[in-house]
């Protein structure tokens, strides 16, 4: 441990039965889909957990992995530890873990019920009992084969095999998944298990499985290798299923008669059959940080072996206070590795401005979730997932150029430092008095706070680059002339559009970015025009605030926010219902005057009128093709990033047009 750290507590050694950890941050199991469809370890893989490793994290998971061939797999391009085939290429990316002085977990599942229908070659899933009627939809409509004595004592077994596989391959830890609903979660569960023999009915028989599991490994290894569980600390179920307090008093229980298995056990949150409850498994920026704390410190009073607890803990100052608070031993941080791949060594070193924060926006996860099984991406930091075409050395270019960007924005800033980092001369202009370009707006809403500590650390980035910046400073073909730069990156992003309805250029319609950021105050009764991401969050807003609020679109209602990450869909939906939002979808504004809104709706083909303070413009971005055409005509080698390139736009792909094109060069 570096002695004058300030975190003292997070990088303090810890012992994990016979294992020491040089610190107590844990990477949590974060699968990121490259294995290669038959669930062999790819050097995609090793070099994304070598990354993970290098973050500075004392012990780093292997996201969730197969432990057979069979019928256990949940996701397309997982790990396979159902044969002795695959323990080789495995072996490889636990070395490139222990490289970096971290140890090397790995995440052991069999999905039951959930299974990928895909990948089970025409077998029907297994499951304690059929599967409930509650059970999302993604996974209705496909049969259950009820698992018997032999099936079980079958599963046990397979269990055991796959953790002989881990010790062959050198894994310090498995960590048997008994959270989130699979097959394990699924016997524990009172509502999921209706068997009647001894692993059905009372407490004592739904843990019976998960704890002759946790028996039968033990018993085979011994303290070769060490033990941990994950369990989601709160299923965080829907009213209705069980009583809260019920509920974790069973949780309790069944951690007290597991712990004598087990060196440790780690807290998550969520159950997958209950699709609404995928919110708090994987907590976007409309939760509150540090979402599973309070079920971790409860259970911590009454057990005896480490515990660990993952869910937006955020800032490694976060971690540090709630170990020192005795709530946990150590604290899981799986995103904010994959938005700064150096987070725990820069903290550790008290250079915490320097680290780069994730803004919660869940992308990553959205590319590994069914159907999609992409591999994994992070939207601020383009590296991850990209670690052999990107490895950690700086690729001196063969010449260096002088490079001109128009626009400070996050894809002008992204440019910029990539640039300035391989050696070019960069040149930044914004005709704002600040950086930040859409950011300003987009991290003005009170919810968004992981995005203004982003947007900080972007403009320090910038600032501290080494690029001549000039702001306040609008730029003319002129200038570009003067200047005469071997390049030119024109990044100045779009405005409002603002389409040709009756009524639409009226003082009393406003944009949405300021309404966000406050530049214009809105009355009491308002229409948003346009259910889009902007549109609906700007409308939670202004329902926070107290007004009466009514969104407006031409859309289906099943293509509301259709293009929006799942685990954010399910925190808007909730927050709009929550808030009183009304909406009207197939609706088309016909005219708006100083106090109404007229639409037409396609639903019962009518007219109907609204009457409103304000009209709330959210009808998308336009951009100035004008402008763009003169900025990038005068030299030859000019590229268009981000907003103003007419792509599909948004932070994500911002960052990776400036990072892609300042490589490229
Ligand atoms: C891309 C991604 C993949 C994940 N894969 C798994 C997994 O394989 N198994 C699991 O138990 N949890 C998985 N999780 C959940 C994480 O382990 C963790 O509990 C969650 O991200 C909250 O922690 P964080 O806020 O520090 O990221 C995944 C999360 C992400 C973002
Ligand atoms: S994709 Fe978004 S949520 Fe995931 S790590 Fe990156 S910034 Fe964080």
């Amino acid at each position: 441990m570096n002695k004058n750290t300030k975190y003292s507590h997070v990088f303090e050694p810890i012992m994990v039965g016979r294992l020491t950890l040089k610190n107590r941050i844990v990477v949590p199991p974060m699968m990121p889909c490259l294995a290669t469809p038959e669930g062999r370890s790819t050097l995609e893989l090793s070099a994304f957990m070598g990354r993970l490793a290098k973050s500075g994290a004392g012990l780093v998971s292997f996201g969730e992995s197969s432990i057979d061939m069979d019928r256990a797999f949940d996701h397309i391009a997982t790990l396979n530890l159902g044969s002795d085939l695959f323990v080789p290429s495995l072996a490889v990316a636990v070395e490139e873990v222990h490289r970096y002085g971290a140890k090397a977990t790995i995440e052991l599942s069999h999905a039951g019920a959930l299974a990928y229908e895909v990948l089970l070659n025409g077998k029907s899933r297994i499951a304690p009992s059929p599967a409930p009627n509650y059970i999302a939809p993604i996974y209705k409509g496909y049969t259950v084969e009820v698992m018997d004595k032999d099936m079980i004592d079958q599963i046990k077994q397979n269990f055991v095999d796959a953790v002989g596989r881990c010790v062959h391959a050198k894994f310090d830890m498995v960590t048997i998944h008994a959270g989130h609903g699979w097959l394990l979660g699924q016997f524990l569960s009172p509502t999921f298990n209706q068997r009647t023999d001894e692993y059905g009915g009372s407490l004592e028989n739904r843990m019976r499985f998960p704890l002759e599991v946790l028996k039968a490994v033990r018993d085979a290894f011994g303290d070769q290798i060490a033990l941990d569980m994950r369990v989601s600390g709160n299923p965080r179920l829907p009213k209705g299923f069980l009583a809260e307090e019920e509920n974790f008093e069973e949780l309790i229980a069944f951690l007290q008669a597991a712990e004598s298995y087990l060196d440790m056990m780690n807290f998550s949150a969520g159950y997958i059959p209950v699709l609404e409850t995928s919110e708090y498994m994987i907590p976007s920026y409309l939760l509150p940080h540090k979402t599973n704390a309070e079920f971790a410190a409860q259970a911590k009073k009454h057990l005896h072996i480490p515990i660990s607890v993952a869910g937006s803990f955020v800032a490694v100052e976060e971690a540090d206070e709630f170990i020192a608070q005795g709530n946990a031993d150590m604290v899981g941080m799986g995103r904010a590795s994959l938005a700064d791949n150096d987070v725990f060594v820069k903290a550790e070193q008290g250079r915490d401005d320097t680290i780069r924060p994730c803004i919660r926006c869940v992308y990553c996860a959205g590319r590994i979730q069914p159907p999609n099984f992409k591999s994994i991406r992070c939207a601020v930091n383009p590296l991850i997932g990209r670690e052999l075409e990107y490895p950690d050395m700086l690729t001196t270019p063969a010449r260096k150029h002088k490079i001109m960007i128009i626009g400070g924005g996050p894809a002008g800033m992204e440019a910029c430092q990539r640039l300035t980092e391989l050696g070019h001369t960069v040149l930044l202009y914004d005709k704002a008095p600040a950086l930040g370009g859409m950011l300003h707006t987009a991290a003005a809403l009170s919810f968004k706070q992981d995005l203004v500590q982003y947007m900080k650390w972007m403009v320090n980035q910038t600032m501290k680059s080494g690029a001549e910046i000039h702001l306040n400073t609008e730029v003319t073909e002129e200038t570009i002339r003067s200047l005469n730069p071997d390049i030119v990156f024109v990044a100045i992003g779009a405005v409002p559009a603002y389409p040709r309805i009756p009524g639409m250029t009226k003082e009393n319609v406003v944009w949405a970015g300021d309404v966000d950021t406050k530049k214009v105050t809105v009355g009491d009764n308002v229409v948003v025009a346009g259910s889009g991401l902007t549109g609906t969050e700007c409308a939670i807003g202004l329902a926070q605030e107290g007004k009466n609020v009514t969104l407006i679109d031409m859309i289906k209602p099943e293509d509301f926010l259709k293009d929006i990450n799942g685990i954010v869909i399910l925190s808007l939906i909730r927050m709009v219902q929550e808030l009183g939002i009304k909406i009207h979808f197939q609706s088309t504004m016909k005219n708006i005057t100083k106090n109404s809104v007229t639409y037409f709706d396609g639903t019962d083909q009518l007219e109907h009128t609204l009457i409103c303070d304000n009209v709330v413009n959210a009808l998308g971005m336009t951009i100035e093709n004008n402008v763009v055409k003169k900025l990038s005509s005068v030299i030859p080698q000019s590229y268009l990033l981000g907003d103003c390139s007419g792509k599909a736009q948004n932070i994500q792909t911002a960052v990776l047009d400036g990072f892609t094109y300042a490589k490229r060069i």
